[in-house]
């Protein structure tokens, strides 16, 4: 089988490819680098010692370095443990760092390597599929801090991205449908042919081994990597990106961030087909479409009925509004991306009735 290689163009272009036992590709995406630190997690460490061999065998010097699971990874205390690391192994500028995970990961291992001698390079090895086709493709790292969630962070963008499709088959099936959000996302605001896959096999698509798994990750990569590759600081294009995210966003903080991001974002994207319908935007059809692709894909689709006063007050404060304006990604159409600037407050409350269960 072969390998695909999905550039992202811009400004510090790079490869993302895509394939089986891709992990011997690392050392050659890290000319000149002769000290490697991999920086994992405890769930997916063997997958990282393999990495690190294969640089090994390549003549560096690699270091396995374990950060806690999940959001423990994106703290304060754990970047300050990496950077100790990165000085006792005398990292330099033309070392380099590699994250071997889900997005947790590569968000805390980009920082790290955006910051350290303020910047070496950096490689992601995704290992979920919200890592997949997001967080490791784009150039944003982030941590959290007692003020948020990702409030702090650098635009890094990787020397390259290995999508080794071998790392899912450890890989939950809940992580999976929890990417998959993402990937309906790509679907719906630029390659309707990936909602065509899943309505196709909607059981296979909630696994991470149905039979278009790989076309599902790679059109969503492509997708990304397009947008990215036209803006990658957010100065306009990538804003199509947040599609579902405004509710989304304000629903995960809602929840302190117990609820799952992929849940959060499907409840989000019904709520954004809400708002097109009755703007005039979008037509039945396709609004009707985000319910039933995201039900069967085991998603939820509705929320509380009475959250709305307060998810409203949260979406008026998202980092990624601009000033205190209100600003909606919504559909004009499948594949048809548009912004609703300061929306009607008697609209925004009208179509959460489409998500209050
Ligand atoms: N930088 C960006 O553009 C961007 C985009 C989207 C999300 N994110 C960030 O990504 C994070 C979420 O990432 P996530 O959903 O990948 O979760 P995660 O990184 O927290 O991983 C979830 C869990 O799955 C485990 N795991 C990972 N890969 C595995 C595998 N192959 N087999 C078995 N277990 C595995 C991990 O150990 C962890 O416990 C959030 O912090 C979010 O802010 C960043």
């Amino acid at each position: 089988v072969t390998t695909t290689r999905i550039p992202v163009t811009g400004g510090s272009p790079y490869d993302v490819l895509v394939g089986h036992d891709l992990t011997a590709e690392v050392a050659g995406m890290l000319p000149g680098a002769d000290r490697v630190a991999v920086i994992t997690d405890s769930a997916i460490a063997d997958r990282a010692h393999l990495v690190a061999d294969s640089l090994r065998q390549d003549g560096r010097s690699a270091e396995l370095i374990l950060v806690p699971d999940g959001e423990q990874a994106k703290t304060v205390n754990a970047l300050a443990g990496l950077w100790d690391r990165f000085g006792e192994l005398r990292m330099t500028r033309s070392d380099a760092v590699v994250a071997v995970g889900g997005g947790a990961i590569t968000d805390v291992a980009g920082f790290a390597a955006a910051a350290w001698l303020r910047g070496v390079r950096v490689v992601h090895l995704p290992t979920t599929l919200l890592g997949m086709v997001d967080a490791a493709v784009g150039g944003k790292t982030a941590i959290n801090t007692g003020a948020g969630k990702n409030l702090v962070g650098a635009f890094h963008p990787p020397a390259g991205v290995l999508v080794d499709l071998d790392v899912l088959e450890t890989l939950p099936a809940a992580q999976w449908v929890n990417g998959m959000a993402e990937v309906v996302k790509a679907g719906f605001i630029a390659d309707p042919a990936i909602l065509d896959l899943i309505a196709a096999d909607p059981a296979g698509a909630a696994r991470p081994d149905g039979a278009h798994a790989r076309e599902l990750i790679e059109r969503s990569i492509a997708m990304k990597a397009d947008v990215v590759s036209r803006d990658l600081r957010e100065a306009g294009l990538r804003e199509i990106l947040n599609y579902g995210h405004t509710l989304g966003h304000a629903i995960e903080q809602a929840e302190h961030y117990q609820l799952p991001h992929g849940h959060c974002v499907s409840i989000g994207m019904v709520y954004a087909a809400a708002i097109g319908r009755r703007s005039g935007r979008l037509d039945d059809a396709t609004a009707d479409q985000h319910r039933t692709i995201l039900d069967q894909l085991g998603l939820p689709t509705s929320y509380q009925p009475d959250a709305f006063p307060g998810l409203l007050d949260l979406m008026q404060i998202d980092k990624k509004s601009r000033g205190s304006m209100l600003r909606l990604v919504v559909l004009d159409g499948l594949g048809k991306v548009g912004m609703l600037e300061d929306p009607d407050p008697g609209l925004l409350v009208s179509a959460y009735e489409e998500v209050a269960a």
